[in-house]
């Protein structure tokens, strides 16, 4: 499914896209991770990983979460005060852009080495071990990226238990370690570095090399090995031990107070508001809005799964008449977002204030947002692009408390507990569905008769994608309205009707996007299927752009 003809040049960005989606897919299941244990009460372990600014820190943290072990990102001045409180266990000191061989670099502050746990450092990481701690680096004359193949000198290294001798790793770095410092031994070699794994008795280690990507076939094993093996964790950290920590800590957050919450059908909203439910019952109500710019059957699901099944409290608004109306006429992009966001907050506060005094308003951030807008300057502008795209956002005036419990997970993480909560699988597996809805899926103006029609067309799309076990591989797959009319011919007939665009994506973040290499036969199914069962539409399109240049919605 991948783009491979991609016009891109490959970027480190790239690797670590192909690298993430790669986890889940690839590794699954492939080591075996010991059964997790339960929760101690109030007990929680945690690995610090220490960011000097790789590409691939998130990816750490992500793998270190896969061995069921908790595991936060912190910038690497982040002071001992803000570590403590987390029970670290061990560290893990990312790699990075900068080279500790020039003046004024991040390294790692003392508590790394004083408080005598267990440390792993990744390429820069190693360097700054290295340089710390007094050993010799060079500065890189010949830089080393790919894979290579790693040596063990040592047969019995607690980071390699169950591994063979030798192993394919990923490397990417410039400067070289020419001396390790006193008390270290060499570990490990590649062909190009003498030195590409060091360790000590205390459990410091150092690996030139990359085990968090996928091209370091075994990089989970050895993130098993180090947390448990050297750092001695239990691996308790589960989607049941989330949701029961998540339900006490909002207990107390909320006391008896009241809180409200924004479904739209997505799986960060339905995960949030099941938690909050599960933790303080119908002092959550969830508002529920139609804009009349759903997809077919969404409302009545949403209202299905939340209402009848899980017993939410839930106000349903319809406001599909006003949505309409104020889109009537509205053409231009930006103005029918701005539009649908402004009547979108007005519904939101009209319901709210039906409810009498609320205190808090829970939302479903996400870990990957809170790390973005807390780290370089250059990611707090890609999160001011997504706030942008937050139609329903905060309703500022409205000066509530926020309940954030998935703030520290990944998305993978967020499916994982909407599982345990017994979520639907439809729900929990949803691709990402824009907040201005199917507005931005019609160019030109939004009005009923071509919302039908999309409507029809785009469900005929998401059932044959879902048919060939395409959904969950793709990150999203949908119909567009593209406002122009074409003459056909039906039977005997001229006919002049819509075309239908059909866009079908890969991506990691949807920051960027590749178009998807469909098979024909399953687009020439969608085809037939939308000209023959969609009234007034007569031609089939498919979008072949990526993003950039073109973005994954059309308006
Ligand atoms: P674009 O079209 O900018 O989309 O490439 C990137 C991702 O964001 C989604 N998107 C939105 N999501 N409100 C949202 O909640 C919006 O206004 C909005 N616009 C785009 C889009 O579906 C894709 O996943």
């Amino acid at each position: 499914m991948k783009n491979e003809q991609s016009h891109r040049i490959p970027t480190t960005d790239d690797i670590e896209v192909s690298t993430y989606l790669g986890i889940a897919k690839e590794l699954h299941g492939e080591q075996a991770t010991p059964e997790p244990k339960p929760l101690p009460p109030g007990e929680r372990e945690t690995i610090v990983v220490i960011d000097f600014g790789s590409q691939y820190s998130m990816l750490i943290a992500r793998r270190i979460r896969e061995c069921h072990v908790y595991c936060e990102l912190v910038p690497w001045d982040t002071p001992w005060e803000k570590i403590a409180p987390l029970n670290p266990r061990g560290f893990v000191l990312s790699g990075g852009p900068a080279s500790v061989c020039n003046p004024d670099v991040p390294l790692a502050l003392p508590y790394v080495y004083d408080k005598h746990l267990p440390v792993m450092g990744i390429c820069y990481g190693m360097q700054v071990i290295t340089h710390q701690l007094g050993g010799q680096i060079s500065p890189g004359e010949k830089h080393e990226y790919g894979h290579a193949i790693l040596y063990l000198n040592t047969e019995d290294c607690p980071l390699f238990a169950s591994l063979p001798t030798s192993f394919p790793v990923w490397m990417s770095h410039g400067d070289q370690i020419l001396a390790t410092p006193p008390d270290f031994k060499t570990l490990a070699y590649t062909d190009n570095s003498p030195i590409a794994v060091v360790g000590n008795d205390e459990g410091i280690f150092g690996l030139q090399f990359h085990p968090e990507v996928v091209h370091t076939p075994v990089g989970k094993t050895i993130f098993q090995n180090f947390v448990y093996k050297v750092c001695g964790c239990q691996g308790n950290w589960t989607p049941a031990n989330f949701v029961a920590e998540s339900i006490e800590k909002i207990e107390k957050q909320v006391g008896k107070g009241k809180a409200i919450c924004a479904l739209s059908g997505g799986v960060d909203s339905a995960v949030t508001a099941t938690l909050v439910h599960q933790a303080i019952g119908n002092n959550l109500t969830c508002i529920f809005i139609n804009n009349g710019l759903l997809r077919r059957q969404e409302p009545e699901r949403v209202l299905d799964t939340f209402q009848r099944n899980l017993k939410l409290n839930v106000a349903y608004v319809d406001g599909s008449e006003r949505f309409l109306k104020r889109l009537k006429g509205v053409t231009n992009p930006e103005t029918k977002r701005h539009m649908i966001g402004e009547e979108f907050i007005k519904v939101f506060e009209e319901e709210a204030a039906k409810l009498g005094k609320v205190n808090f308003l829970a939302q479903g951030t996400l870990y990957p947002d809170v790390i973005e807008s807390s780290s370089a300057s250059e990611t707090k502008a890609s999160a001011t692009i997504k706030t942008h795209h937050n139609v329903g956002g905060l309703p500022t005036k409205m000066k509530l408390s926020l309940i954030e419990p998935l703030r520290y997970l990944f998305k993978d993480e967020v499916r994982e507990v909407g599982l345990a909560l017994g979520l639907p699988e439809d729900m929990t597996w949803r691709q990402p569905f824009p907040g201005p809805g199917l507005a931005i899926r019609i160019v030109g103006e939004v009005t009923k008769e071509r919302l039908e029609i999309l409507r029809a067309a785009d469900w005929i799309v998401m059932n044959e994608i879902k048919k060939a076990n395409l959904y969950r591989q793709l990150w999203q797959s949908f119909a567009v309205l593209i406002g122009i009319k074409s003459v056909g011919v039906t039977g005997d007939y001229r006919s002049y009707g819509y075309t239908i665009a059909i866009r079908a994506i890969n991506s990691n973040d949807a920051m960027t996007a590749e178009w998807a290499h469909l098979p024909y036969d399953l687009l020439a199914r969608i085809s037939d299927r939308i000209v023959n069962e969609v009234p007034n539409a007569n031609r089939v399109v498919y979008d072949i752009t990526s993003k950039p240049p073109a973005t994954i919605e059309w308006e």
